[in-house]
């Protein structure tokens, strides 16, 4: 959600934290703020808004160069966004700065004791609290202060921390929130998020829970709770700086949807060989697999659509009973979870805090839990029994398109590989989805080829007052996926429903001239779906339908667009890049901030 920068070194900290706060700007964007150490003094600037508005701060006040500094972009929990809300946030006198991500859940009780005690506060943060709660606590020993302080707080925090008594160093610590440490040429960089480290490193250091990184412009020391001193392991960075960067599009969503073949190549080609499908993270053993009685699928938002097609695909092709579970639910439901559930996760980020808290609490109730995900070294994937990768490279948009369709891919792996080893799935249709799966980026690619097409459907029904997605089967989630999309960064009404369930109520809200895209992948179900995509049509629908039917616009007297033929199970794959393209140009056409849609955060680390 929020973004942490932090640098010390040689260089002048400040444009590198500008830098590295334009890479992070995608988690949250609100305001933002740095905090600079000059002469043994911090400067504190921080502004309401986007980071344009705090590097015209900057550029008014004047220039500073400093070798050490902190910097943040906020999304706004405790307080509403606004430059005192803003964070770095100092104690009284400045002694300590600090910069954080998370929630501090006992903030008001500190809070009293704080004010018990004189202390004036000018925020209405929680962070603030940190600052004031670490000079109350000020031993003379700034890392003793630190483990002192942080045994008082409950909740997450991932923290930058200055502190005039010790002006060239750089501490952070963290509990349940992303941080990540690196060393270059010039100096030692700390971030949230790896994107902010591309420029300058390809090596970044983790760290765990409650261990504190001390840095100085040379070289930086990781110590325990117990303040012993750590060997941190390095871990390779596999992601380019262009990977992180627009290239020349419009908008990184649009980038994301561009390379979404690529995505799903490179998530499947590491695990399809001649012979077969092959997960070298996952035991090899039938005894294994034969072990489970149910599965349990948990995620939040589109990867939890992926999730629903998961339970869809994998009932129908392993045989098991399969739960969908939105994690936030999860977590707090009496769910019959044990031994014999294979529990599966899914997120983009591994840092989705439902998510986390539902494999957590999956893994105390004895199942194996397995993470599906996109970010290296992401906490999901730490405390994962195992961890399957999707290989789609930074994503940056908020709105998920490729990291989608990669997760997609991956359940299709999962389910034929399983499929095939349980005996479930004979040999002619499994070489036939194996040879598609093979040519399914070339099959996106052709879709995607057809992306400019929706400029003019955008044109047409960007003012409409509401959309409907309806479909059987998996489409009725692809369109789950399509109506997200375009709430998200277009902020219009859309549903989608059943197809057949439409006619028990929500049918009333069809008036003359709603747009109403059906989708109709699964042949078996076609006329089905066609009798309700002709009833909402004699109620003034205008309809799209989006099919492998090959059926014409004067049969169904509406837009028709033909998806490429695949075998049903890939068939979302195909059909969700339509909707992601009506999305995009809609909120295009409409002048919406496309890849910061509004109250928006890429990577949701609070419940
Ligand atoms: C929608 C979107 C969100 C995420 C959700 C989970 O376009 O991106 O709904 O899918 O917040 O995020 P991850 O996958 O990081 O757990």
């Amino acid at each position: 959600m929020c973004g942490i920068v932090g640098y010390v070194g040689k260089s002048n900290a400040v444009p590198i934290l500008l830098e590295g706060l334009s890479a992070l700007e995608y988690r949250g964007y609100d305001s933002a703020g740095i905090c600079v150490m000059k002469n043994g003094t911090p400067t504190t600037i921080k502004e309401k808004g986007r980071l344009s508005d705090l590097k015209q701060a900057i550029a008014a006040t004047p220039a500073i160069s400093s070798a050490l500094g902190i910097g943040h972009t906020r999304w706004a929990t405790h307080g509403a966004p606004s430059a005192h809300n803003a964070h770095p946030h100092s104690s009284e006198n400045d002694f300590y700065t600090v910069v954080h991500n998370g929630i501090i859940e006992n903030y008001i009780s500190l809070k009293e004791m704080l004010l018990e005690q004189g202390v004036r506060f000018q925020s209405e943060t929680d962070t603030e609290v940190i600052a004031h709660l670490l000079n109350h606590n000020h031993t003379g020993n700034p890392m003793e202060t630190i483990f002192k302080t942080i045994r008082q707080l409950e909740g997450s925090y991932a923290l930058g921390i200055i502190c005039k008594a010790e002006p060239d160093t750089l501490y952070a610590i963290r509990c349940e929130s992303p941080l990540i440490v690196g060393k270059c040429s010039h100096g030692t960089l700390l971030a949230s998020d790896i994107t902010a480290l591309l420029p300058h490193t390809s090596q970044a250091y983790l760290l765990e829970n409650h261990q504190l990184c001390v840095m100085n412009e040379r070289d930086f020391f990781v110590y325990s709770e117990e303040q012993e001193q750590i060997t941190p392991t390095p871990f390779p960075v596999d992601w380019t700086v262009e990977s992180a960067q627009k290239q020349g599009y419009d908008h990184f969503m649009l980038k994301e949807i561009y390379e979404q073949a690529t995505a799903v190549k490179q998530t499947v080609q590491c695990r399809l060989f001649e012979e077969g499908i092959c997960f070298n993270e996952l035991p090899q053993s039938n005894q294994w697999l034969m072990g489970f009685r149910s599965i349990q699928i948990a995620a939040c938002g589109s990867a939890y659509h992926v999730a629903l097609l998961g339970k869809d695909m994998l009932e129908t092709y392993v045989r098991l009973p399969v739960s969908a579970e939105i994690a936030s639910e999860y977590r707090y439901r009496n769910t019959l979870t044990n031994p014999q559930t294979l529990f599966i996760a899914i997120s983009q980020s591994g840092e989705t805090a439902d998510t986390l808290a539902a494999l957590r609490k999956a893994k105390k109730n004895g199942a194996c839990c397995v993470a599906i995900c996109n970010v290296m070294g992401s906490s999901l994937a730490r405390e994962a029994d195992y961890v399957l990768y999707t290989y789609a490279g930074p994503e940056i948009s908020v709105a998920t398109t490729k990291a989608y369709s990669a997760q997609l891919a991956l359940l299709y792996l999962l389910t034929l590989s399983f499929s095939h080893r349980l005996g479930h799935l004979g040999q002619e249709e499994w070489e036939e989805i194996l040879e598609q799966l093979k040519a399914l980026p070339k099959q996106i690619s052709r879709v995607i080829a057809d992306t400019p097409r929706w400029v003019s459907y955008a044109e047409q029904f960007h003012n409409a007052k509401q959309f409907f997605f309806l479909g059987r089967g998996m489409d009725c989630f692809t369109g789950m996926e399509g109506a997200l999309k375009l709430k998200e960064i277009s902020y219009l009404p859309a549903e989608s429903y059943p197809a057949g369930e439409l006619k028990h109520g929500p049918i009333s809200l069809i008036e003359e001239g709603t747009p109403v895209i059906v989708l109709s992948t699964d042949k078996r179900l076609f006329p089905k779906v066609l009798s309700n995509l002709r009833e909402v049509q004699s109620r003034g629908a205008q309809v799209l339908l989006i099919t492998n039917y090959p059926i014409g616009e004067t049969d169904i007297a509406g837009e028709v667009y033909l998806l490429p033929d695949l075998h049903p199970l890939l068939m979302p794959s195909v059909s969700v890049l339509p909707l992601q393209a009506i999305a995009y140009h809609i909120a295009k056409v409409r002048g919406c901030d496309i890849d910061k849609p509004r109250n928006l955060a890429k990577s949701v680390t609070v419940e």
